[in-house]
């Protein structure tokens, strides 16, 4: 009985575009202009809020006036909704970032959440793709180039040089997402909580980093952002982040030293407008109660502030030479 054959998609330009971008990364390191662009939110845990921390920091880094891409490597994405754009004609569902990575494309943008914040939405549509993925990982796992790693670096790197910075808020769970959106990122930002099944994620994420940096030694954690914590006890937050940068395997210098404190109330309230806690401080809508959300809003200030220096720092190290 003859044998049914399966044929390997052609993946010559993710071959191509990644040869080109190692040469540019050599260039970059020569001519020390180095620049820590892409940016990856993890943790291998579902609700930390690795979305609302995204949107923030995408909203954050448009209002300084940064060229910003937000890429949601997410079935489920509620990225949409933070950004009070479900539903429009910027909601796409997935489709402009299934017809890039598969068709070896740059990312097109369904358009501008915010002045100078674009974005390529997630969505249903990506389940297609994760399917691919796992298709081609099985197909070509024995290979030593690993071409399914590199689909999301493949799109990144074609449409790079229309923006300042890039950020990719993924999935929590799919491993080809997550090792996508790390092979094709400069920098790491893991939000997590503090609860036992959070530092599992946080472990999950420290262990795929490691693998990760095999190939992409460049990738450099940034920051963990201890999210919606409900104790001000500066005890129980030292505790805290100690423990966390024990999950790190010890690079305490690592966990932000400030957090995103609980309040339901003010997160629902941002969601439901489809506002950062910022822009909601700036804008006072009527009705709403701002006190727990001018909170909110200072602590995030608080940790982008700490994770600008420390992209500032990633990229000074970068550009000095070794002796
Ligand atoms: N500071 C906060 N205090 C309390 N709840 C919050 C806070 N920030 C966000 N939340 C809520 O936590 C939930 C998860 O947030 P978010 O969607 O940002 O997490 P996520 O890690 O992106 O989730 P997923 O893994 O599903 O993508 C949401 O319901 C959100 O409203
Ligand atoms: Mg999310």
């Amino acid at each position: 009985m003859p044998t049914a054959t399966v044929e390997v998609p052609d993946l010559s330009t993710v071959r191509r575009i990644v040869g080109e971008w190692t040469e540019r990364r050599e260039e970059d390191f020569d001519a020390q202009e180095f620049s820590c662009k892409v940016i990856t939110i993890i943790n291998g845990k579902g609700g930390v809020g690795k979305t609302s921390f995204a949107v923030a920091w995408a909203v954050y880094l448009a209002g300084m006036g940064k060229k910003v891409l937000y890429v949601e490597l997410d079935p489920q994405g509620n990225a949409c909704e933070d950004l009070g754009i479900n539903g429009s004609p910027l909601d796409d569902d997935g489709q402009a970032q299934v017809e890039a990575v598969l068709s070896q494309k740059p990312f097109q943008p369904t358009g501008e959440a915010r002045k100078d914040l674009w974005i390529v939405p997630g969505g249903q549509k990506l389940s297609q793709l994760v399917t691919e993925m796992h298709f081609l990982k099985r197909l070509t796992e024995s290979g030593t180039d690993l071409p399914w790693q590199y689909l999301y670096l493949c799109a990144l790197e074609q449409c790079e040089e229309d923006y300042d910075v890039i950020v990719l808020d993924v999935a929590p769970g799919d491993e080809t997402l997550q090792t996508n959106a790390l092979q094709g990122a400069d920098g790491l930002i893991v939000p997590t909580r503090s609860d036992p099944s959070s530092r599992k994620g946080l472990r999950i994420v420290a262990q795929r980093l490691a693998e990760v940096q095999e190939h992409n030694d460049v990738l450099s954690l940034l920051g963990v952002v201890l999210f919606a914590t409900n104790t001000s006890a500066t005890r129980v937050q030292e505790r805290l982040r100690a423990e966390l940068a024990k999950d790190l395997g010890g690079a305490s210098d690592k966990v932000v030293p400030h957090s995103i404190r609980y309040v339901e109330s003010a997160a629902v309230e941002a969601r439901r407008r489809g506002k950062t806690p910022s822009e909601l401080v700036r804008e006072r809508p009527k009705g709403v109660a701002i006190g727990s959300i001018q909170d909110l809003a200072a602590d995030y200030a608080a940790v982008n502030s700490v994770l600008i220096t420390a992209v500032a720092q990633v990229n000074r190290e970068m550009n000095t030479p070794e002796d």
